[in-house]
Formats: C-alpha cells, structure tokens, sequence
C-alpha cells in the first residue's frame, strides 16, 4: 500500500508554510513570508504576522496543490504545527488545519517545531539511523535533542536557558548598527574580521557531563560582554573594530555550540548529527562543526538552508513519520502551546 500523503502546515513565526510529502517524499514546498513588513519595525509583531497568515494560508495550500497537481481530497492526512511559537500565528495554522480535517474528514496531527526542524532532514538525507542527535538552532531555539525515533521518542538534552543562538545575533547586529534581522549581517561581516581578535566569555561550559546544565546553552551574558566591550572602546573614545568584534562573538558562539553536541554524542555514543534551524546558515558555526565532527568520526548532515528556516516541508516530514508510526491523531479541540517542550 502507497504511503499516506500529508498536507503539513506551519505558522509558528513568520513563515506561512505548506508543503506536502507522501513517505519521506517531498512533493512540494510553498512559503510565504511576512519578514519584509517585521523588518521595518525591526523584530516580529505577533499582530502583524497572525493577518499576514490569515491572508496568506489560503492562497499558499492553493499553490502548493497546484504545484504538485494534487487534488485536495487525495489528501490522507494533516499535520500542523502545534507549538512552540507565537500564539496568534499558530493559532491561524492550528484553524486552517482543523477546518481542513473537518471538511476533508481526514485525521489532524499537532506535531512540534522544534522537533520539525530535524526531521526534514530525512527528505534530503534519508532516514536517521537508530540514533541521532540534533542541534537546532534558530532566532527562537537552540536545542539539542537526542533522537531516538523521530515519531515517538526524541530526548531533550538541553536547551537555551535564556537567548537563541540567532536572537544573540539580531542584538549584537543592533549594537553594531546593522539592518533586522542581523544575524546574516554579523556573519558577513565576521568574515573581514579576526575570530581570536578578542576573547568573550563561552557560557555554561563549565558544566560537565551528568551535570544539570551539561547541554544547555546561555547566550545572553556573552550578548552582554560584547555590549560592554563595545561601550568600553567608545567611552574610551576608541574605533570599534566592528568586524573583529563580530568574528570573535561568532566565533564564541560556534565554539560552544559545537563542543556541547560533540560532548553529547560522545557520552551517547551516537555518530550521526543533524543541525537544523535558520541559525545554520551560519559560516562559522557550518565550518566548526565540520572540522569537529570530522575529527571526532560523526557523520554531520545540515539540509539545505531553504529547509532550514521556518517551512512547511519540516512539519509535514514529521506528520508523515508520525502517521506512519501509528500514533494516534489529534483531538480536534488540540489547543496551541507556545511553549511546547
Ligand atoms: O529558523 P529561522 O528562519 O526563524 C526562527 O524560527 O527564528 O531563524 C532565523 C534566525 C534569525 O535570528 C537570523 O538572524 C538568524 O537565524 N540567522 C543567522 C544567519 N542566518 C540567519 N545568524 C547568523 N548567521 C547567519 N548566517
Ligand atoms: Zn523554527
């Protein structure tokens, strides 16, 4: 028998995504994103992203059947993402699905993001082996998971205590007076500079192996070392040499990043890791864990950036192994949760 083929739909941020994947099959990827209009007030307005999916998720599932030329009822099921992220946007995703499932009379599976963001992965390379870590990284999450199976058994091993890798970045790029979002700006222009330039504090490294805090990350306080830097050199009525400013930064970030997951798949003994999440696109962090994982014999497999950030692929990738697994469908009064774990 054919695998069921899955809408996926996904709203949690800015993105209105919607692809459909039948097995580990994408067939197609539509995304439309409201990024442009945030960009002008320089961070996400949950308001303006909830209208913008309301007014994009509609013609965007049009699209997506368009493009693969599939009809509405060949659909076997729906996936949606259920948390975490913004509740407005989320909730306009969650509506979207459950009137499809209704109307379609097929069952509706509230997936995670997060978990998401590792699973798409499978559409690009295949399906996971037995065990596989994945760090996920983006401007709402830096989490390490340990990924059992991608349907029913993924282990959080740690997780920001306070900034994102990529929201880090967006305030970083503020201090040194680079368009929103500046995570992509700040890696430019880390480029030019030299990485060992100046030496910021790495978080949370201290914390060994079975130590509560051996996996989670803290990013907050380096953002604070690096404001403190920068207000030093102007008080002092110095230059701000900005690149070797954002080259050290990213470097410390990347550094702990990477020596973190490394020390998790050592301890659990697995070689194959996963990085996802819009914050891959990062150079330093793509070269580290390069470099890393070659010497330590891990397999790194990091997806397209297209699949990196917010998609719909990712949530039906994850709805498409969950139905295959058997898990049991939603209830159709399935709330949004902001703050899934
Ligand atoms: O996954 P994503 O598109 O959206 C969220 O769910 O957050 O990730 C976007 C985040 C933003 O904070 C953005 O500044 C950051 O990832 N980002 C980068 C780079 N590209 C995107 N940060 C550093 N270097 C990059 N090349
Ligand atoms: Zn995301």
């Amino acid at each position: 028998m054919a695998d069921p083929l899955v809408l996926g739909i996904e709203t949690s941020c800015d993105e209105t995504g919607v692809a459909l994947v039948r097995g580990d099959e994408l067939l197609v990827d539509a995304v439309a994103s409201s990024m442009e209009e945030h960009a002008r007030y320089g961070g996400i307005i949950p308001e303006v992203a909830s209208r913008a999916h309301l007014e994009a998720m509609v013609p965007t599932i049009q699209r997506a059947l368009g493009e693969a030329d599939v009809d509405l009822s060949q659909v076997d099921a729906i996936a949606v993402t259920a948390g975490p992220g913004l509740v407005g946007p989320l909730t306009i995703g969650a509506s979207a699905a459950k009137a499809l499932s209704i109307g379609l009379n097929k069952p509706l599976y509230g997936v995670n993001h997060v978990i998401g963001h590792a699973a798409v992965d499978v559409l690009v390379d295949g399906p996971f082996p037995e065990r596989t870590m994945a760090l996920v990284v983006s401007g709402g999450h830096s989490s390490l998971l340990l990924v059992e199976d991608i349907a029913t058994r993924v282990i959080e091993l740690g997780s920001t205590l306070d900034d994102a890798a990529g929201e880090a970045f967006d305030k970083v790029g503020r201090l040194l007076g680079l368009p929103y979002p500046g995570g992509p700006h700040v890696d430019r222009l880390a480029r030019e500079g030299d990485p060992q330039a100046i030496r910021f504090p790495r978080g949370l490294t201290a914390a060994k192996d079975q130590q509560k805090h051996a996996y989670d990350f803290s990013f907050s306080g380096l953002k604070t070392a690096v404001a403190r830097w920068v207000e030093s050199r102007v008080d002092a009525g110095q230059e701000v040499p900005k690149a070797d400013v954002a080259a050290s930064f990213a470097e410390a970030v990347a550094d702990v990043l990477t020596a973190k997951t490394i020390a998790a798949c050592r301890r659990h003994g697995v070689d194959t890791l996963v990085v996802g999440g819009g914050f891959s696109a990062n150079s330093q962090l793509r070269e580290m864990a390069a470099k890393r994982c070659a010497e330590s014999g891990i397999n790194l497999r990091i997806p397209p950036i297209r699949y990196c950030t917010d998609n719909g692929a990712m949530i039906a990738a994850l709805g498409s192994a969950v139905v295959r697994a058997g898990v049991a469908p939603s209830d159709l009064g399935i709330p949004v949760d902001s703050s899934m774990p």
